[in-house]
């Protein structure tokens, strides 16, 4: 197939080029004809030029142009000259290239949906035709925004004198935490190795072997309920050091992405980020991850609470629990309608009901006015700070469930009424500390570990474990922007019985324990070193960085929430032969 090699690129061309001969090759992105002369934009990865067919110049070549269609792949020669109409929409809006000479290189078939940036079309569509979608102009972008974040991070990293080692994919099987990935062995039939939720053993290994410092911009794998912020693939920058303490790992990580965010956005991130204890997270904004850029906090009204009248309150407060109230300002103009969605909302987060009051005209009311005492009102109103034209929304329950459900409702409100989206451009870069190290797991009965087992605990809380493992602290950390986690990470335990210890507190035997993580218990024999990192979310890194709130649209060939490529049709069934080869029968769907 014969073409004609471009001089330059479809988004390079500027007055200064007026007069030049130039050759194009790119896709047809519009065309609009106006009786002799028809006008096409065409474009490339780095933009878009119009190109101009004029029949008063020559007659056959107009003729010719009438059989162009959208996503064509042409070459295209002639004159630049300066635009009878500019565009200053574009950069290349003040020129345009008179043709003189084109040839169609690939015709194309009528694209599904346009190639345009407002597109309106469903996300499957899209997705099944992914390398159209990604030819968006706003999608490409975001990909030459992840290609930026790539060479920061190695660039960054290999200043500070981080080695990037490659840990493997085919691994062992160690489920705490998410699902696992498996992987059938031909070879070893009946065996199966796992995909890697993360690098965290291979990292913490490079360590006891003397490495110092590891970096990896690395896959990771979960099989675990997808959201509008997970992939069951993803990729982290996976950090490890040695011979250090908490503050060693955040004061990296600021520097790292201040220098990011002035880097792609041009935006001074003040340093140090603020700090926050995960039991003041919970207590003032009921998540793990506040999104600061706005306030609407949460307060306490547990002890109004007690004898306010109202039954449900008070059995709360009796048996141990919270209760939580979130006062929405100017939140009396809320119709019915719109407290019965947001107790929708509140159900999904585990609430029974949404309890509310109204403060209008210097009056009370509310879904359960008729319970309270009047002293209990006033303890009420005194512990919301509430005044006029204020609504309060209650959640109550277990400490954590009250703050959680005020929470959730603190981000609907949010987003019902502007406030996210009047914070839009701006960044919130917080750190949450003092994260628990247990949880209690209802349905296996036992603690598991909130981060991973390998977390140590805060040196002050080492009693607790044995006398209140629930009150006992990790040495974590979690970086949270604008309300998504973005990395997170901790020191880690580095002495054998220790960690013998903690896989004991998980409801490990020492067999167990042995035969699930004997390599990590072993290499603690030999000398580690104290060590730490953290692992950012490198797809997530690049959403904030771009703007979006939807993970799927910073990685290039992503699955959908049911976990399925629709592009290629993975998950596939795969033939008999293949699975007798690995000595697999299934059990059918
Ligand atoms: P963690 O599980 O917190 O820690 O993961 C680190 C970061 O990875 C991102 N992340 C995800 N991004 C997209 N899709 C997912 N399914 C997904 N799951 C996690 C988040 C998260 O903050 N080994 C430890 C790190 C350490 O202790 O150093 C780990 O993997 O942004």
């Amino acid at each position: 197939m014969q073409f004609t090699k471009r001089t330059i690129g479809c988004g390079t061309l500027r007055p200064e080029h007026a007069g030049t001969d130039v050759v194009l090759n790119g896709w047809i992105n519009a065309r609009r004809d106006y009786g002799g002369i028809t006008f096409i934009d065409v474009r490339d990865r780095d933009g878009v030029t119009q190109i101009v067919f004029d029949s008063s110049d020559d007659q056959a070549l107009v003729e010719r142009a009438r059989e162009l269609r959208s996503e064509w792949v042409l070459w295209v020669r002639g004159t630049v000259r300066l635009r009878e109409n500019p565009n200053p929409k574009i950069p290349t809006g003040l020129v345009e290239v008179v043709v003189r000479d084109f040839g169609v290189i690939n015709q194309a078939e009528v694209p599904p949906f346009e190639i345009v940036d407002d597109l309106q079309t469903n996300e499957e569509l899209r997705l099944t035709h992914r390398y159209l979608d990604l030819r968006r102009p706003a999608l490409q972008k975001n990909f030459l925004v992840r290609n930026q974040l790539y060479q920061i991070t190695h660039r960054f990293f290999e200043q500070e004198r981080f080695v990037e080692v490659e840990t493997p994919i085919l691994t062992k099987s160690t489920p705490e935490g998410a699902r696992d990935f498996l992987v059938p062995s031909r070879i070893n039939k009946g065996r199966f190795y796992a995909l890697p939720q993360s690098p965290q053993l291979f990292k913490q290994l490079l360590m006891v072997a003397g490495f110092d410092r590891y970096m990896q911009i690395v896959k990771c794998f979960r099989d675990e309920d997808l959201r509008a912020d997970r992939q069951p693939e993803f990729t982290q920058i996976d950090v490890e050091m040695s011979f250090v303490e908490q503050n060693d790992i955040i004061e990296l990580t600021e520097r790292f992405v201040a220098q990011v965010w002035k880097e792609v956005r041009g935006i001074d991130v003040q340093t140090p980020f603020p700090r926050m204890t995960f039991a003041d997270a919970m207590n003032s904004y009921g998540s793990d991850k506040p999104d600061l850029r706005f306030e609407l906090p949460l307060r306490d009204c547990s002890e109004a609470a007690r004898t306010c009248g109202f039954p449900v309150f008070e059995e709360t407060v009796d048996q141990g629990g919270t209760v939580k109230v979130l006062k929405v300002p100017g939140g009396t103009s809320m119709s019915r309608k719109q407290i019965d969605e947001l107790t929708e909302h509140a159900k999904k987060y585990g609430a029974k009901g949404l309890p509310w009051l109204k403060v209008s005209d210097g009056e009370l009311s509310g879904s359960f006015i008729k319970t309270l005492t009047v002293e209990g009102r006033d303890a009420l109103v005194n512990a919301s700070e509430a005044s006029e034209g204020d609504l309060l929304l209650f959640s109550n329950g277990e400490w954590e469930r009250a703050c959680i459900i005020g929470g959730a409702l603190r981000t609907e409100i949010a987003r019902r009424t502007g406030i996210l989206s009047n914070v839009a451009d701006s960044y919130s870069l917080l750190w949450i500390t003092e994260f628990p190290l247990l949880e209690f797991a209802e349905d296996e009965e036992r603690w598991v570990a909130r981060h991973h087992p390998f977390t140590a605990p805060m040196i002050e809380d080492i009693p607790l474990l044995t006398s209140n493992p629930k009150n006992a602290r990790a040495i974590a950390h979690d970086l949270v922007i604008n309300g998504y986690e973005a990395a997170g990470g901790s020191i880690r335990i580095h002495r054998n019985e220790v960690q013998q210890t903690m896989f004991g507190l998980l409801g490990f035997t020492p067999e167990d324990a042995q035969s699930k993580f004997g390599f990590l218990l072993d290499a603690l024999k030999y000398g580690a070193p104290p060590h730490g990192g953290i692992a950012f979310g490198f797809d997530r890194l690049v959403m904030l960085l771009v703007g979006s709130d939807n993970i799927r649209d910073v990685i290039a060939f992503p699955k959908t929430t049911s976990g399925l490529s629709l592009m290629d049709g993975c998950p596939s069934e795969v033939d008999g032969r293949q699975l007798s080869d690995l000595g697999i029968a299934t059990l059918g769907s």
